[in-house]
Parts: C-alpha cells; structure tokens; sequence
C-alpha cells in the first residue's frame, strides 16, 4: 500500500513517513518546500530503510495531482500540506484560505477522478476555540478564533459534505492538540523558521542560548498556577494515530472525526519544569502579559480516538521534553544535510 502524504517533509507529515515505514506501508511524500527543507528527505530513508519517493510541487496544482496518481500506486493520503501559523493567518488571510481549503478542494478532486477514497485530513483543536466544557470532545461547538482555525473548519465541513454525497468515501478528520517533541533518533524534529511562536521549540532554543529568556504569556489565567493549559502530545503518537486511521479506513466508510490528545492538561510551568529536567539546566524566564487570542485552558476527551482506533498516547510530558532536547541538541534543524 502507497500513501501519499502531501507535506511529508513538515514536521508531522515526517513523522507520518517514519510511523507508516515502522507499521510497513510505503510513503511517497508531495511537497513544495515552503516551509521544510529537501534534506529531510535523506533522514527519512534512512529511518524508513528504504527510498522514499518524492513530488515536488504545490498541492493546488491539479496537473502535478494527476501526473502523481498515475504515475504511483496511491491507495490512500495523508493530507498535511498546509500553512498553520495563527498570526500570520489574520495578515494573509488569501494564502491560507488559498492554500488551506482549495489545496483540499484540488485534492479531494483528483483524487476522486483517480478513484482514490481514503483520506486522512490534518485538523486542529483550534476548530474547538476556548470550549465551555473540559475535557472537550468531538460534539463540542465550533468556534474557530483565527483565520487559520476558520480554514479547518470549512474543509472538515466540506469533507464530511463529501463522505455523505458518496459511500465510497473514507475519511478521517484528525483534530490535533499540541503535538510536541520529535523522533526519538533525533534525525527528524521541528525545526521553525525563524522565532517559533510554539512553547516547546522556544524552550528548546532558549536552552540551547539561541534566546536569552523564555516571555510566560499570562499569569493570570483562572488555572491552578495561573499559566495557560493545553493538551501537548508526542509527535510520534500523533504520526502513530494516522496509521490506526488508516487501518480502521481499510473497512469503513464515510467520515470520521476525532480528537488526538493525551486527554490530559500541562500548564506553561508545568512543561518548563518538564522541560528543566529533560535537558538538565535551568531557562531564565520572565512573566509578560497574556498573547493575544490565547485561551485559558483546552484539553482533549481522546476517548472517542480510543474506542474507534484502539489508539491512545504512550509517551508522556517527560518523553516530549527529553526527545525535543536530543533534537535540539544535534542541531535543531536540517541546515546540516
Ligand atoms: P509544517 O509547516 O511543518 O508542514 C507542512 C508542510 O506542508 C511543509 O513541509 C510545507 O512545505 C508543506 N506545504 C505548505 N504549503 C504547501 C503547498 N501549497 N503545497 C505543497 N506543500 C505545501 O507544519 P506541521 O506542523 O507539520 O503541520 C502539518 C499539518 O497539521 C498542517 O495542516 C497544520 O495545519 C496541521 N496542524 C499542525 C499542528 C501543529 O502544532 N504543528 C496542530 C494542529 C494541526
Ligand atoms: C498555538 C496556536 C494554535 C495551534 C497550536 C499548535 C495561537 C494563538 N494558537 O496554540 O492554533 O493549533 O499552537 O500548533 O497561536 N507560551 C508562552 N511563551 C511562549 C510560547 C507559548 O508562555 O513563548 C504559552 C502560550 O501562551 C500557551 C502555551 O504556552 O499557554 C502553549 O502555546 P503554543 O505552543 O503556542 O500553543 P497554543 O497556544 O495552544
């Protein structure tokens, strides 16, 4: 079986290639470097001991799209291509409704004409926004904050459209919450171009001395410690809930969306404690005021990913932070090949 994974060289479409290698499905990654760098792919074969094939280009590009399925034996995709920065979401609101859903539309599309129906799609707890009841699960409102978030929910909305238009369609929608850390052989990691806005990578570059201090946004939060609270999960879990969405494809129709969490919260001080520990020396922190758009407290009710997948996390706070620090300490990034 072939699946293609569209952003397969970004941070959690590698980990995607690397789980689906270890569960022994072949990859063929499409991307268009926009926001990865080509000597992933290298650390990719090595990891999956085998070639792993590549398309280079944009998932908006249905001629590519269509060269891509004729020419490889597609059974299934990975949708991760996407931009997902919240900030720069409301400055560029084009490119992401651009990128995000009619990169989707031209996907679902080829694929259709192809007759490929398995798709997995890579959604966001963001779609859930600051939910009334915790922990959240999949029947909670909608209430994207951000241009980003808006983007998600309307190709969740037209991917269930599609499932219900046609029975041969087999799709599922994975909200993710906050995946963190990276391979444990540390050739694949998360590596932000330029400031990271994510909590983890700015702990990892603050430890590493690429930042003097690590800014905790908002101490006034109606949380135990007062820091803001999420739901942080480990990338390789994360790649790993893809490959039971796939297996459970194989025999069932129609749409399927699912929360991707631990099921537990973290504070900001929690994790930089965590984190402390993991790489053994202390960050220098300082308290500033809340970031904008940020919300008290999410975490995921994974229950639902449970009972459907057979899927839970098995890594926890401890492992994210200790293998986010291996990453950090061979480089961080892929500047070296
Ligand atoms: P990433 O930026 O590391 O990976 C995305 C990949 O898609 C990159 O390799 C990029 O070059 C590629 N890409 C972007 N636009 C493309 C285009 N038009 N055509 C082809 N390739 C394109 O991001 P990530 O963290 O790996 O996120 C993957 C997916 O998961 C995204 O859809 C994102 O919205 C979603 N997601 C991420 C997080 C997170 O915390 N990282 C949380 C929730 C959801
Ligand atoms: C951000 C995105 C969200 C996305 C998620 C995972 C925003 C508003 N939201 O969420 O849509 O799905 O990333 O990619 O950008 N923090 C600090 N100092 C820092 C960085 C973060 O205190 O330098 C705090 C934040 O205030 C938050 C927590 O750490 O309480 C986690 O932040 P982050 O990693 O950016 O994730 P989210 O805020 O959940």
């Amino acid at each position: 079986m072939t699946v293609l994974v569209t952003g397969g060289a970004g941070y959690i479409g590698s980990h995607v290639v690397a789980a689906l290698a270890r569960a022994g499905m072949r990859a063929l990654v499409l991307d268009d470097f926009s926001n990865s760098s080509r000597a992933v792919m290298p650390r990719l074969e090595r990891l999956a001991g085998t070639h792993v094939p590549l398309v280079e280009g944009d998932v908006r590009d249905a001629t590519l799209l269509r060269d891509t399925f004729a020419r490889h034996p597609i059974s299934a995709v990975v949708h991760c291509a996407g931009l997902k920065a919240v900030g720069e979401s409301g400055e560029r609101p084009l490119a992401y409704w651009d990128v995000n859903v009619n990169g989707s539309f031209r996907l679902a599309e080829v694929m259709g004409e192809a007759g490929v129906a398995t798709l997995v799609f890579s959604s966001s707890a963001t779609v859930y926004g600051q939910p009334e009841r915790l922990p959240v699960d999949e029947s909670a409102p909608l209430k994207p904050a951000s241009v980003y978030g808006r983007t998600k929910r309307t190709v969740e909305d037209f991917l269930r459209d599609l499932a219900a238009s046609n029975a041969n369609w087999r799709i599922a929608i994975l909200r993710y919450f906050n995946p963190a850390g990276a391979h444990p052989s540390a050739l694949i990691g998360e590596a932000p171009r330029g400031r990271p806005n994510n909590l983890v990578p700015f702990l990892c570059r603050t430890a590493a001395g690429e930042f003097p201090e690590l800014s905790i946004f908002g101490t006034d939060y109606p949380t135990p410690d007062g820091t803001g609270i999420r739901d942080y999960l480990h990338v390789d879990d994360l790649a790993e809930g893809h490959v039971a969405a796939l297996r459970y494809l194989a025999d069932h129709a129609g749409a399927l969306t699912l929360n991707l969490g631990m099921g537990r919260g973290f504070s900001v001080l929690e994790v930089v404690a965590a984190f402390e520990r993991a790489c053994g020396r202390s960050v220098t922190k300082s308290f500033a005021p809340r970031r904008d758009g940020d919300i008290a407290c999410v975490y995921a009710d994974p229950a639902r990913a449970q009972r459907v997948l057979g899927w839970s996390t098995s890594r926890d706070l401890d492992a994210i932070c200790a293998d986010a620090w291996r990453w950090q300490a061979a480089g961080g990034g892929y500047e070296k090949g």
